[in-house]
């Protein structure tokens, strides 16, 4: 079965109390047992994990391609300003896997410093702004690209 990482970064783990007006009251939990549905019904087998640390979202990215997983990533604040990250985006993508950006909010419509992003370049396509369905809709155009290439 096709393998997708979903992979979450820094704070990504406080949702549920963090700043619900803007991420929403479901958890991290809610989060993970919405995507394995959705995953499911799409004929996909995902895995959702949550790290603060830099370099074990660095790692994850480097098992994706070792592995050949596919990866939705929420790069969280590492978005705006990690090159470390971007640079581990590009080996997925550079190595003919899906990588799919996603985010909760709508970047682009909140503070200047988010409406950069440095992984966006190396990334397959962004998805933002749908709340958790961001990741519905991510999963969805891995699916339906594979599908598509198949
Ligand atoms: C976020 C947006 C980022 O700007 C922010 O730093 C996050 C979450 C989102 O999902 O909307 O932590 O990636």
């Amino acid at each position: 079965m096709t393998r997708v990482l979903v992979l979450n970064g820094p704070n990504l783990g406080r949702l549920g109390v963090r700043e619900p007006e803007v991420y929403g009251s479901a958890t991290l939990a809610d989060l993970a047992a919405a995507v394995d549905g959705w995953s499911r019904e799409l004929g996909l087998e995902a895995e959702t994990r949550q790290t603060d640390d830099e370099s074990e979202i660095v790692g994850w990215l480097h098992e994706a391609v070792d592995s050949r997983a596919h990866v939705v990533l929420n790069p969280a604040a590492f978005t705006h300003y990690s090159y470390a990250l971007r640079d581990a985006a590009a080996q997925v993508t550079t190595s003919g896997l899906l990588l799919v950006e996603v985010h909760l909010s709508n970047p682009a419509a909140r503070e200047e410093f988010r409406h950069t992003s440095v992984v966006a370049a190396v990334s397959t396509g962004t998805v933002a702004g749908f709340g958790l369905d961001s990741y519905r809709l991510a999963l969805g155009a891995v699916a339906g690209r594979l599908a598509h290439n198949a």
